[in-house]
């Protein structure tokens, strides 16, 4: 967590976020205490804390160095690679029908409810929020500088606040949110059940958590696999498709998560779909 010091984060534009002196669903990620407004950011309230979490440009900073995996997915969706592997994102989107109707299999499992108050967890760049209902409360939560800030710049005027964080910590007390989201970065997360506890953890008693991703393996399905040169799919993932060695390590190490699995110890009425014509998940359940 930031304890004041000068911002490193790269976040430049306008804020389009409305961080105001109401800290809301916010605590403490430290002590779990009150935090307070100041200029700068939020305070904690508790003696001895400290804690100290600056609004850079709109954006509540809560973390902005990470380590281990999700380091290497921050690295990856802040570099030039990301842009470039977006093309075979759309490609996949494509194959499913469109970008619209493969969001909209999981954007569909949340609640229509008037004023819902959303967090999603991993937003990246926030490129289905606008989809979403105009008078939701939403919060989103991501590791990447990069992503945050493009979701900024995608979704002016509507009512989004942003924090760079990551989702194994998230800074808010228990039973917050309507609905808790997270789409497309379940799999790399550097603890997929912690973060899916904590996403239970801040959701109201019953509120529904939609969860969704790539099928971890989805590698083994390719032809180097298949024909027994897995060194094959790692260089056409890591060179050609721009995942980069570090980040295709990463897809490999994790391509065995059980995710039905998590879901039954962590949500209640846990549900496990496979969509996407095979290539993804929905993991779905509500907050004990
Ligand atoms: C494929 S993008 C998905 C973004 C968006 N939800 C979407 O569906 O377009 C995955 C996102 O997960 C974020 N991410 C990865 N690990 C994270 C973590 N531990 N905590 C928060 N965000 C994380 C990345 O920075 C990236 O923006
Ligand atoms: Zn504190």
């Amino acid at each position: 967590m930031v304890k004041g010091g000068p911002p490193n984060a790269t976040i430049t534009r306008e804020p389009s976020g409305a961080w105001t002196a109401d800290p809301g669903p916010l605590r403490c990620p430290r002590c779990h205490g009150a935090l307070h407004r100041t200029d700068a950011g939020f305070d904690c309230d508790a003696e001895g804390c400290g804690t100290s979490l600056p609004v850079r440009d709109g954006v509540l900073v809560v973390r902005d160095t990470t380590t281990g995996d999700n380091k290497i997915a921050a690295d990856f969706y802040n570099s030039k690679l990301w842009p470039k592997f977006r093309f075979w994102e759309r490609f996949f989107w494509v194959c499913n029908g469109g970008e619209r109707r493969s969001r909209d299999v999981i954007l569909r499992r949340l609640p229509k409810s008037p004023g819902l108050c959303l967090l999603d967890v991993a937003i990246g760049d926030g490129a289905y929020t606008s989809w979403l209902p105009e008078d939701w409360s939403i919060v989103g939560l991501d590791v990447s500088t990069v992503q945050i800030a493009s979701c900024q710049r995608h979704n002016p005027g509507h009512d989004l606040r942003l924090i760079l964080g990551e989702a194994e910590e998230l800074p808010f007390r228990d039973r917050e949110f309507d609905a808790v989201l997270s789409i497309g970065g379940f799999n790399h997360f550097k603890d997929p059940e912690v973060a899916l506890r904590e996403m239970a953890r801040v959701a109201k008693p019953g509120a529904p958590v939609v969860v969704s991703d790539e099928l971890p393996d989805l590698t083994d399905r390719m032809i180097g696999h298949r024909l027994g040169f897995p060194g094959f799919d790692r260089w056409v993932v890591s060179k050609l498709m721009h995942l980069g060695d570090d980040f295709t390590d990463l897809v490999e190490r994790h391509r065995h998560i059980d995710i039905a699995e998590i879901g039954r110890r962590v949500l209640n009425d846990s549900r496990y779909e496979v969509i996407w014509h095979g290539g993804g998940y929905l993991m779905l359940g509500n907050a004990p």
